[in-house]
C-alpha cells in the first residue's frame, strides 16, 4: 500500500489516542456498527482532505467499515497528528498522505495523490479537493457522485462556484447543519482556540483584554469562553446585526483600530482576508499575542508583519514567533494558521462526534442519490438522528408532545 507519512513507528501511540477519542464518539460508533451491516459505500472510492486528527481517524474507520476505499490527506500543513497518520496506515490499512509541518509543495502533492485514487465521493474541509478536481482533473467529474464540506470557508467557496455555474458535482454543506455549527463551531472552536493560545503562551486569561474578530458561530463561542475565563472581551464586526448581537450579549464592540492599542490577546475568526493589518499591529502593546482560528492563514497580514519587523525570534516557545515592530514585541502564534489545530489538538472528540456523524450520514445519503450539481443542506432526518443519538448517549431524555399539544400546534383557529 502506498502512503506518505512522517513516521510509521508512531502507530502504537496513535492507536491509544485513537481509542481514547473513540470513547467520546458514541454517535459515530453507533453509525459504524450500522455501516458494517448496511455497507452504504460498497465499492466506492472516497477521497478525504481533512485535518488528520484522532477524531478524523475515527471517521475514516467508520467510512471504511461502510465499505468505502478510503484515502486521506491533510487540509492544513500544520494540523496533522503524525501518530494518528501512522496508526491509520499500519493498523487500519488506510493510505494517508500527510506530515505535520509539510511545505506547500508537499501539501499540494498530497492533495493530488489523493485525487489520483479516482474518487466517487469527496470529503473536504476547505474545498481544496473540489476546487483542484475542477481546475486540474475535470476528466474525473463524470464518475463523482458528490462531496461533503466540513467548514464555513469551504461552503462559501462552493456556493460561489455554484453561483457562477462552475460547480459540476453536488455537495452537501455539512458545516451548515445545526448539529454541526451550533456545537462544533461554537463550543468546539471556543474551547480549542483558548486551549491553543494557552498551550502556546501559558498566558493567564483572567483580567486580560481579549479581542475577538468576527461574531459568527466561532467568534461567539470564543468570546463566550474567553469571558468565562475572566477576560474582558472586545468584539470587532462588519455586520450590523452580528455587532448588535455581540453588544446585547454583553460584549464591548469596537473597530480593530480602536481595539488594537487596548488588547492583550487578538484572535481572528472571520473567514476573511487581512482583518489584522500592519496599521493595527503597529498600534498594539508590547507583548501582544496575535492568533487566528479561521480556516486559512490570510486573516492576519503576516507578510506585512514580516516585512516591517526589524527582527524575529522564531519559536520563542513552540508555536510562538516574536516579531520586533518598532519598540514592541508582537507574538504571532502558529504562523497565523488555525491556532486550535496547530498549537493544540483541535476540537474535543465529544463535539467532533456530532460533526463527523453528520458527515458520515450525509455521505451515505449522497451515495444513494442522483443529485444535480448544487450545494445541498443536510437532510432534516439526519440532523434529527444525530441529535437524538447524542442526547441518548448523554443520558438525557426529552418530553414528547401530548396528542392535545399536537392538535393545538396544528390548529390555527384557537386563541384568545
Ligand atoms: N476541526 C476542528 N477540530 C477538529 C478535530 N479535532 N478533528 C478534525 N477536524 C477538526
Amino acid at each position: 500500500m502506498d502512503y506518505d507519512i512522517a513516521n510509521p513507528d508512531l502507530s502504537a501511540e496513535g492507536a491509544t489516542r485513537l481509542a481514547w477519542a473513540d470513547n467520546d464518539m458514541p454517535v459515530l460508533r453507533a453509525i459504524r456498527e450500522r455501516f458494517e451491516k448496511e455497507q452504504p459505500f460498497k465499492g466506492k472510492n472516497l477521497a478525504a482532505c481533512l485535518h488528520v486528527t484522532a477524531e478524523t481517524g475515527n471517521l475514516m474507520r467508520t467510512l471504511k467499515a461502510g465499505g468505502a476505499n478510503v484515502v486521506l490527506c491533510a487540509s492544513n500543513p500544520l494540523s496533522t497528528q503524525d501518530d494518528i497518520a501512522a496508526t491509520l496506515v499500519k493498523d487500519h490499512d488506510i493510505p494517508v498522505y500527510a506530515k505535520k509541518g509539510e511545505d506547500r509543495d508537499t501539501f499540494f502533492a498530497h492533495l493530488k495523490k489523493v485525487i489520483s485514487y479516482n474518487p466517487h465521493l469527496t470529503m473536504d474541509d476547505g474545498a481544496d479537493l473540489v476546487s483542484t478536481i475542477h481546475k486540474e482533473h475535470p476528466d474525473l467529474i463524470p464518475s463523482i457522485v458528490g462531496g461533503t464540506e466540513e467548514t464555513t470557508t469551504g461552503v462559501i467557496r462552493l456556493r460561489a462556484m455554484a453561483k457562477n455555474g462552475a460547480l459540476k458535482f453536488p455537495i452537501v454543506a455539512v458545516n451548515d447543519a445545526k448539529t454541526k455549527n451550533m456545537f462544533d463551531n461554537r463550543y468546539g472552536t471556543g474551547q480549542s482556540t483558548l486551549d491553543g493560545i494557552v498551550r502556546a503562551t501559558d498566558v493567564l486569561l483572567a483580567g486580560k483584554v481579549f479581542v475577538v474578530a468576527g461574531y459568527g458561530w466561532c467568534g461567539r463561542g470564543l468570546a463566550l469562553r474567553a469571558r468565562g475565563m475572566g477576560a474582558q472581551v472586545i468584539v470587532t464586526e462588519v455586520d450590523a446585526i452580528k455587532a448588535l448581537e455581540a453588544s446585547m450579549d454583553g460584549f464591548r464592540v469596537a473597530t480593530m483600530e480602536e481595539a488594537s492599542p487596548i488588547g492583550d490577546i487578538f484572535c481572528t475568526a472571520t473567514g476573511n482576508i487581512h482583518v489584522i493589518r500592519l496599521e493595527h499591529l503597529k498600534r498594539m502593546k508590547d507583548g501582544a499575542i496575535v492568533a487566528n482560528t479561521g480556516h486559512f492563514d490570510v486573516e492576519i497580514d503576516v507578510a506585512a508583519l514580516k516585512n516591517a519587523a526589524t527582527s524575529v525570534r522564531e519559536n520563542v516557545r513552540p508555536s510562538v514567533d516574536e516579531y520586533m515592530l518598532g519598540k514592541n514585541r508582537i507574538n504571532l502564534l502558529a504562523e497565523g494558521r488555525l491556532v486550535n489545530l496547530a498549537a493544540a489538538e483541535g476540537h474535543p472528540a465529544s463535539v467532533m462526534d456530532m460533526s463527523f456523524a453528520t458527515q458520515a450520514l450525509s455521505a451515505a445519503w449522497m451515495a444513494t442519490q442522483a443529485l444535480t450539481p448544487q450545494v445541498y443542506e443536510v437532510p432534516e432526518e439526519i440532523e434529527e438522528t444525530v441529535a437524538t443519538l447524542k442526547l441518548s448517549a448523554m443520558g438525557i431524555t426529552v418530553d414528547t408532545l401530548t396528542p392535545e399539544q399536537q392538535k393545538y400546534l396544528s390548529d390555527w383557529e384557537s386563541g384568545t
